[in-house]
């Protein structure tokens, strides 16, 4: 049998498979697609930020050409919030009441025969306030709070103690802004019943927990709902919820007996489909003369929905970060009368890793000691928390690899030493890793009598490549060349799967599809143990793998059938297996389930006159385990650093202090890199086949943003002597 641990550490690189369709307009987003009889919705939006609705008047609406319908707070029934799912909690219901929790709050959606009757008729909706002052700051006395959320808090030793015998400490407070997710595609839902049957196409990284909200938000059973995102425009985190538009736009639909289809808009997309929160973290470090860490702590803090329960542990990381043993770490969410956060690119660990690796630089050079040297003294070798071997861990690769490619060994020692003309130039780096994430999956692989298989699993493809590379994993173990294997994704139909998010499908989704293919092939070898007509009777499927569209022997390669030849014998149009995996848990293994590691090394090049900041050079070192595809996980490393720069010298949601109104809700005034303002980057895979599932995966998604900011605030000061806590990193910081 072909299995998982024959496939080579570092794949081939082979191109998307769903590229040409995308290139040609033929990849069909969710936005792209109509029913017929189909009207649209637009959202009327609150204008203030806490308060009630003295008074909705639709009337003027209701009379708009094309109007159809004004659905409100006053004619919507209350509908239930939707379930727990998974790591999903579900948004409150919309429409509720008459209480407003944040500025951009939907009030009303207006149905019409055409999106711009719509659009026009939402403008004439009246609603009148009672507005009261919101609590939109961090450090507002009448904010309540939430300590622990998720019950991440950790503490070992004695960070006191730690600190006391610490020959050097450092502490500093960082911040960091509301960031945006911003996908590219605008969010829509199209919903359509057909009696107690509804169909849903929705913008989501999810379709089985759209599927199940849905369904219990309805009342209607799972197998009545189906939901389709075959290509989404990019998700970001933003698509992990089923956000109430969905819900409204279901809830239309079915009032009016006729599809509904909403698209938000770009403006829309800042309060309505979550975003990072703000926040503060507090880190203190101490360690001896020689660079050896004795106390960590961190603690964080960060905005949260005035209902809502999506939480951001900022210092949970730092309880894993570094070999220590004294540390402690504590979150604390506070409740402000803001729009929903999400998880956006690799969640909490953007933040807490900017805090914690920038003050591992501080403590370096409180050490006089060289920060990479400071790492590889604290390198956690076995899981710091759990005592356990890790499952693999190659972060002191990572490290001497980017560092030779780099060139460290050429870095001046003193801040503000090199310089380039005006430029004043200055290198640094961070060490980072990112959690194992595993959720169960089922999957599906089938062999058509044409020789050609189907694959597939309810998961999705972002944008990250999940076609393409379990179009080369499913081929690799089916025996098949790439373009004779289709993967079906993205449509709840299919057997469950879990979300694209926490870098954890492709391990999940994955691993289910190799046993599915596993146990296809086992029931090609049940048709064929007793044929005599085959030359592959009696084999036991340790005596075979899968090649040249068949099976063969793997000792005599002349004894082999192809798929088409069994099936065609055996009058069968097709087989197929169900597959399915499930997360490793750490007793079992007797080790630590590690996540990606990785260093990044940057360069940046500070215009001294005008403050303005330049990353030149950026090398990426990840130790993602088995990588599938060497192009698509260089991709997602490349998009992940983009956002780490983007998080560093950019981007920034700002929120007026007294209306809650976002002031720069487009993509005009929401700066993010462009590529003028990215360098060549060059990224690098290490490591072994990590140890924690068969196919030896780890993410290789967030891996590639976590740290970046620390990385180039680092380079920052290295450049100018300046050290800058507060991101985005702009110019007035460092005039
Ligand atoms: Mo990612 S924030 O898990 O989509």
């Amino acid at each position: 049998m072909s299995t998982a641990r024959e496939l080579p550490v570092v794949g081939p690189a082979l191109d998307r498979v769903d590229g040409p369709a995308k290139t040609a307009g033929q990849a069909r987003y969710p936005s792209d697609f109509d029913a017929p009889g189909q009207a649209h919705g637009a959202l009327v939006q609150s204008t203030i930020a806490a308060g009630r609705i003295t008074g909705i008047d639709t009337s003027a609406a209701e009379a708009a050409p094309g109007v159809l319908a004004v659905f409100t707070h006053l004619n919507v029934p209350p509908l239930p919030r939707g379930p727990m799912t998974g790591l999903g909690v579900s948004p409150p219901a919309p429409l509720r009441d008459d209480r407003i929790l944040h500025h951009g709050q939907h009030v009303a959606l207006v149905v019409a025969e055409t999106r711009e009757q719509a659009t026009a008729a939402a403008r004439l909706v009246r609603v009148g306030y009672a507005s009261v002052e919101p609590v939109l700051d961090l450090d507002d006395p009448r904010a309540t709070t939430v300590d622990d959320p998720w019950g991440l808090d950790s503490e070992r030793g004695d960070v006191e103690a730690g600190l006391a015998a610490s020959a050097v400490r450092v502490e500093a407070t960082y911040t960091t802004p509301d960031n945006t997710n911003n996908p590219l595609g605008l969010f829509s839902t199209l919903a359509a019943w057909d009696g107690d049957r509804l169909t849903v196409h929705d913008a989501t990284q999810w379709p089985s927990m759209v599927r199940e909200t849905l369904a219990h938000v309805f009342g209607v059973p799972e197998t009545s709902v189906r939901v389709l995102s075959p290509y989404l425009g990019g998700g970001f985190g933003a698509g992990l919820r089923a956000w109430p538009h969905v819900i409204l736009a279901v809830h239309a639909a079915r009032e009016l007996r006729r599809p509904v289809k909403l698209v938000l808009t770009r403006p829309q997309m800042f309060t309505s489909v979550g975003h990072r929160p703000k926040g503060v973290q507090h880190v203190r470090l101490g360690a001896s003369a020689d660079g050896r860490l004795l106390a960590i702590e961190h603690r964080g803090r960060s905005l949260l929905a005035a209902e809502d329960d999506d939480y951001e542990p900022f210092a949970a990381g730092s309880a894993v970060a570094y070999a220590c043993p004294n540390v402690l770490t504590r979150d604390q969410q506070v409740r402000a009368n803001v729009p929903a956060p999400v998880s956006m690119r690799a969640p909490a660990h953007a933040q807490g890793g900017f805090a914690l690796e920038s003050a591992m630089d501080e403590l370096a050079q409180a050490l006089e000691l060289d920060p990479l040297e400071l790492r590889l003294r604290n390198v956690a070798d076995v899981h710091p928390a759990l005592g356990l071997p890790w499952t693999s861990n190659a972060l002191r690769e990572c490290y001497a690899v980017g560092a030779e490619r780099f060139g460290w060994s050429r870095r001046p020692a003193r801040p503000r030493s090199q310089r380039d003309g005006h430029w004043l130039v200055g290198q640094a780096m961070a060490g980072v890793s990112y959690p194992w994430y595993q959720a169960p999956s089922l999957a599906r692989a089938t062999v058509t009598a044409d020789g050609h298989a189907v694959v597939g699993g309810s998961g999705m493809d972002i944008g990250t490549g999940t076609y393409t590379v379990l179009t080369q994993l499913s081929a690799r173990l089916l025996g098949l060349p790439p373009e004779r294997v289709r993967l079906e994704l993205g449509d709840s139909d299919l057997p469950k799967a879990p979300q694209a998010g926490g870098s954890g499908l492709t391990g999940a989704l994955g691993s289910a599809v190799h046993d599915a293919c596993t146990k296809l092939l086992d029931a090609f070898l049940d048709l064929v143990r007793d044929d005599p007509a085959s030359p592959l009777r009696g084999s036991a499927p340790e005596d075979v793998l899968a090649a040249d569209g068949g099976i063969r022997r793997r000792d005599d390669a002349d004894r082999s059938e192809t798929y088409d030849a069994i099936l065609a014998r055996h009058g069968r149009r097709e087989l197929s297996a169900d597959g399915s995996s499930t997360p490793a848990r750490p007793a079992e293994l007797g080790m630590a389930p590690a996540g990606a590691f990785g260093a990044h090394f940057v360069e940046v090049k500070v215009d001294e006159d005008l403050g303005l900041v330049r990353v030149s050079r950026l090398t990426t070192v990840i130790d993602g385990g088995r990588i599938l595809n060497e192009k698509t996980a260089r991709s997602q490393i490349i998009g992940g650093a983009i956002g780490g720069i983007g998080m560093a010298l950019f981007e920034d949601t700002i929120t007026d202090p007294v209306s809650g109104r976002i002031a720069n809700a487009t993509f005009g005034d929401y700066l993010v890199p462009v590529h003028a303002d990215i360098p060549a980057m060059d990224v690098t895979f290490v490591g072994e086949p990590d140890r924690a599932s068969p196919l030896g995966t780890k993410g290789v998604g967030e891996v590639g943003l976590v740290g970046v900011a620390a990385a180039i605030a680092n380079a920052v000061h290295h450049a100018t002597g300046i050290r800058v806590r507060s991101l985005p990193i702009t110019l007035d910081a460092l005039l």
